[in-house]
């Protein structure tokens, strides 16, 4: 008997540019575009197995060995359904394709790091899972399209379908057919960037990122000068500095993105509160070793970077590397580092004062 299984894996992705804000909270349309950098490593990835068998009664799921309601008209039962869809034409054009789309799916998920956390778990996941799918599905389809599927579970999601440097264009088209991901520049364009993560804390975050957008969106002033009159300027701006592989101007618009959003948050009525007391120290840290630098002629060295949860991402190229790690394990006593190629993941609790 056949079995119809596939296996895919999606790594996480971190903003430069962040995307906060939605325009369409059903199929996930942006209030601005958005670019990232995906991490190539194995500490953040997140692995999807999917089956599909005429004996299985309902489409399920499991996250790390926990089953979760797929709810019905949810993000993740759109995902499959649109999957679903692009294989009937699959088997609508070849007659003898097993029938694949009238069967449920069994679907688990692991992710090896701590989910919701503000390390982008809803990113790797829902990547992870339409890449199995399409597999499964044999679907003849291209990143981008499968992006556009994947952005209907978890906006960030779409962005996690290519490796390297990533922008979302938002489009501007309420069908959506037009907001998807693309390539701006392989990992292979700009190898010696890296990226630090420090886990500052692994708690599951306070606001979850649907609930922060939909309030900020209401009630931000502050967001909507942001996507009219800044976002579209920094896009271009950050885009040319990966394409000149421009450190100090990748940085510097890193880091009024990263600040911009946490501005955004602090501007909604209630206001949100990503970042605590440590993720702050880190900031003043990073400050701090560009401004020596920056004194001494050698440029900036590193870029911090949050997303909606306390943990700090920093940009550096390789060769300050050493420098940034010695300097954060200094900060953090209680730190691990993995020194892959293009991200390293520290792990460490608190600053001293
Ligand atoms: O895709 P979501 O709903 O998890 O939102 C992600 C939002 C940020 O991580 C804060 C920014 C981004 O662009 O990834």
């Amino acid at each position: 008997m056949a079995v119809y299984q596939a296996t895919a894996s999606a790594p996480v992705n971190i903003a430069c540019i962040k995307y906060w804000g939605k325009r369409d909270t059903k199929l996930i349309l942006p209030t601005n575009s958005s670019l990232s950098v995906t991490l190539d490593q194995d500490h953040l990835r997140s692995t999807t197995t999917s089956r599909a068998d005429a004996s299985f009664e309902k489409d399920r799921l499991w996250l790390n060995g926990t089953e979760e309601e797929i709810k019905e008209g949810g993000r993740m039962a759109t995902c499959i359904a649109e999957l679903k869809t692009l294989r009937k034409e699959v088997e609508a054009k070849d007659a003898h394709a097993p029938k694949l789309s009238t069967f449920h799916v069994h679907i688990s998920s692991f992710n090896n790091f701590p989910t919701a956390a503000g390390l982008a778990s809803s990113a790797s996941g829902f990547a992870a899972l339409v890449a199995s799918l399409a597999q499964l599905y044999a679907l003849p389809v291209t990143p981008s399209a499968l992006s556009r599927i994947a952005r209907q579970g978890s906006g960030s999601a779409c962005r996690s379908l290519f490796g390297g440097f990533v922008a979302w264009e938002m489009g501007v088209k309420a069908d959506g057919s037009d907001s998807f991901a693309v390539e701006v520049a392989p990992q292979s364009h700009w190898p010696e960037m890296h990226a630090l993560i420090c886990v500052v804390s692994d708690d599951k975050k306070g606001t979850s990122s649907t609930a922060g957008m939909q309030r900020t969106v209401q009630t931000s002033e502050l967001l909507q000068h942001r996507i009219k009159h800044v976002v579209p300027a920094r896009m271009d701006a950050i885009k040319k500095a990966i394409t000149a592989k421009d450190f100090d101007t990748f940085a510097t618009i890193t880091m009024q993105d990263s600040n911009q959003f946490h501005a955004v948050a602090l501007d909604t009525d209630p206001p949100i509160f990503y970042m605590n007391d440590v993720s702050r120290s880190i900031i003043a840290l990073i400050v701090e070793l560009n401004r020596a630098s920056v004194a001494a002629g050698k440029g900036i060295k590193a870029a911090y970077t949050y997303d909606a949860g306390p943990n700090a991402v920093i940009y550096a190229l390789q060769h300050n590397l050493r420098e940034i790690v010695n300097l954060t394990m200094t900060y953090f006593p209680q730190s691990q580092a993995f020194n892959d190629p293009f991200s390293l993941y520290a792990k460490g609790q608190g600053v001293p004062g």
